[in-house]
């Protein structure tokens, strides 16, 4: 399946719950700022500009700039997330099933990136694949332990607050089911 298919395929999905959580966590009182990497068809982006955030949302699948245009503050950028360069800072940075998707060349350092351009006290909310994973043997994705993960995390300044790890048949948005196994994580950036 492409992504474009995908994107296709989950045009009317809800935002993810560990998202609407996560939101509950922002604390800025002011103008807030969000991004989402690989964002898809925009079910996150869209709930986020609804909940009043300016939102950069950005996915390589050209498809989706067509999906929400005149969306008020929803900035719709069509790049790989690799070669994104935040402008500025984020209260919250959503990335919910895009991660995996970079190998691991590539992997930490789009982490880092996001982590980085996260403000002080800032919502970082992501889901990761575990190695247990069925696509494990996929060269092109990125499977992390756990531990390996949080020990990420916390170079990249950002405290742990939730991470609830999956196991389990699941869907797939191509049809059928495959063995899952993620951690849906969210995190506070701190000095
Ligand atoms: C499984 S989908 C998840 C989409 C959305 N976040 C959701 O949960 O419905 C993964 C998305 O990541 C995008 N993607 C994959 N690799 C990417 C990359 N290197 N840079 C930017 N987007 C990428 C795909 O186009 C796709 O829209």
């Amino acid at each position: 399946m492409t992504w474009r298919e995908y994107v296709q395929k989950t045009v009317n999905k809800k935002p993810h719950e560990l998202l609407m959580r996560a939101t509950g966590l922002v604390e800025s009182t002011g103008p807030k700022r969000a991004l989402d990497l690989g964002a898809g068809a925009l079910g996150d982006s869209k709930y986020l500009a609804s909940k009043g955030y300016e939102v950069t949302a950005v996915d390589s699948e050209e498809s989706i700039k067509y999906l929400a245009p005149g969306t008020p503050n929803l900035d719709v950028i069509v790049s790989p997330m690799e070669n994104f360069a935040p402008d500025g800072e984020y209260d919250l940075v959503n990335a919910q099933y895009a991660l995996p998707f970079i190998p691991k060349e590539r992997f930490w350092n789009v982490l880092a990136t996001a982590a980085g351009s996260l403000k002080e006290s800032g919502i970082f909310c992501a889901t990761f694949f575990g190695p247990e994973d069925e696509w494990h043997n996929d060269p092109m994705l990125t499977f992390v332990s756990k531990s390996e993960l949080e020990e990420k995390l916390s170079t990249y300044n950002l405290n742990v607050l939730y991470n609830e790890e999956e196991k389990g048949l699941g869907k797939i948005a191509a049809g059928g089911n495959k063995f899952w196994h993620v951690f849906h994580v969210i995190a506070r950036k701190h000095t």
